[in-house]
């Protein structure tokens, strides 16, 4: 399970001719994977399904009090509820649209600025400027991308921790009897992680308190305006509000660099999206989100990438099962973690024509005019990046809005090209999100001037 884990479990299904669900253990750890759509869609839209394995780093971090590893039940569907009608509906996504313009126009800056002397490093922009996104969504706050500051310093350290933490395999989880030694030092780090992030949150919502009458919609303003069954407490708020920072940041960032890398490689591909962001914005003005709905070639780009690229390849985090079960045929006794391996699904010949080849416009009618009407948001389950059933993605509709907004406006304002230096390599390095393993190096001309 170390190291490119989906690349391993999609040989050995092949090798064992076990596609379609393949059983291990690992460790004491009862464990069934699928590289099967229709099987994947069994598990995944199971009530049975419907829980997390439970992971010590997890569990230390807080994370069981947010909407990702809290045990199903009715905490965790309150949660769900909050999110659905709260936090990622379709007015509160529209309130932030001016803020990801905001961001847009200030990474459009910076890339201008350092692209003209030469190849430029993209990876630590996105990565600022999804933070700095999440930072204003979540808690109202706003700093300027090209200038540091300790706050957001700050955040990202504890982020990269937590993300580091989260992403590495423990083996305690796995065989109990290791759980006192703390070998990997996860314990301990968690430990030291935990007051610094509580310190962080606790003053933030300290702060929004004392300013109650407020025009803003962020995040801890939705929670803290919650009364009755919804209210949460300062402890579970803090858990919630970090995970959406942490969710939010790295995911999006990370398919955004994707799809450079793809743009570089396919110069023709970039062109086309570029012309028609040129028939449906023209050159004098910036993108607006509006624009996208047009946009059907971008659009399948962008899912193009998420098929060939998705961020999380075994939908980032397992399943667990609540009762027995079958599941294909296959008695599943209760307490087994079940894994999709979305990965081995979007690469499979049996599914996709040319799977290797990318092709958006497998994602367009034969006329251009119209998408096939393929969503990725978890109904097909050839293609569900971000999970499906009862435990999909909460963030999806805004993360692929943020995706596709600002990959257009990078597209619109410069032309892509390979560095000479440091070509496109499109090694995979799998943490808790499947990020380049080399961080793309490109050069940048100015398209709108
Ligand atoms: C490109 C962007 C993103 C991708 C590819 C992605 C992918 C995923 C995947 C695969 C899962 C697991 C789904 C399952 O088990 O069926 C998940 C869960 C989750 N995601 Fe995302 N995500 C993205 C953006 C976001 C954003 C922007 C947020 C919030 C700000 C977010 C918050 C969450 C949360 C809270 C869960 C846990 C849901 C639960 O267990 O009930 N994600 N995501």
């Amino acid at each position: 399970m170390l190291n490119l884990a989906h690349h391993k479990i999609s040989a050995a299904a092949k090798c064992f001719d076990a596609k379609r669900l393949m059983a291990f253990s690992l460790g004491d750890t009862r464990v069934m994977v699928t590289c099967n759509p229709d099987v994947a869609k069994e598990i995944l839209n199971s009530s049975v399904f419907a829980d997390r394995p439970v992971k010590e780093s997890a569990y230390s971090l807080m994370f069981n009090r947010a909407i990702g590893f809290a045990p199903y039940g009715v905490y965790w569907r309150t949660l769900r509820r909050i999110a659905a009608t709260h936090l990622f509906c379709p007015k509160q996504i529209s309130f932030t649209e001016a803020q990801r313009s905001d961001i847009a126009s200030q990474m459009r800056s910076i890339i201008a600025c350092r692209g003209g002397t030469g190849e430029i490093s993209v990876r630590d922009i996105l990565k600022k400027a999804s933070l700095n996104n999440m930072m204003c969504s979540v808690f109202g706050i706003k700093y300027q991308l090209g200038s540091s500051n300790t706050e957001t310093e700050q955040l990202s350290q504890l982020v990269e921790e937590g993300y580091d933490l989260l992403g590495k395999l423990n083996w305690s989880d796995h065989l109990p009897w290791l759980a006192g030694l703390d070998l990997q030092k996860i314990r301990i780090r968690c430990t030291q992680l935990v007051p610094k992030v509580n310190k962080f949150v606790s003053r933030i919502i300290q702060q929004h308190k004392l300013q109650p009458e407020t025009t803003n919609h962020d995040f801890v303003h939705v929670l803290l305006s919650l009364t009755g069954p919804d209210r949460l407490s300062d402890n579970d708020m803090i858990a919630v509000l970090w995970e959406m920072i942490f969710r939010g940041t790295d995911t999006v960032a990370v398919l955004i660099e994707w799809i450079l890398a793809r743009m570089v490689l396919h110069p023709e591909i970039q062109s086309r999206v570029q012309a028609e962001l040129d028939e449906v914005v023209g050159k004098s003005r910036a993108l607006m989100e509006s624009d996208i709905q047009s946009m059907v070639y971008l659009q399948a780009v962008v899912k193009e990438v998420l098929r060939l690229h998705p961020p999380g390849p075994l939908l980032s985090w397992a399943r667990l099962a609540i009762t027995d079960a079958t599941i294909d045929g296959y008695h599943v006794p209760a307490g087994t973690t079940a894994m999709v391996n979305m990965w081995a699904i979007t690469r499979d010949p049996e599914i996709w024509v040319d799977p290797l080849k990318f092709m958006p416009e497998r994602f367009v009618s034969k006329d251009s005019s119209t998408d096939v009407e393929f969503s990725v948001l978890g109904s097909d389950l050839r293609l569900a990046p971000f999970g499906s059933g009862r435990r999909t993605c909460p963030g999806k509709t805004l993360g692929l809005a943020t995706v596709n907004f600002w990959v257009g406006s990078l597209l619109h304002e410069f032309e892509w090209v390979q560095s000479d230096a440091n070509p496109v390599d499109l090694t995979e390095r799998l943490r808790l999100s499947c990020e380049m393993a080399n961080p793309l190096k490109v050069k940048v001309q100015p398209r709108r001037r």
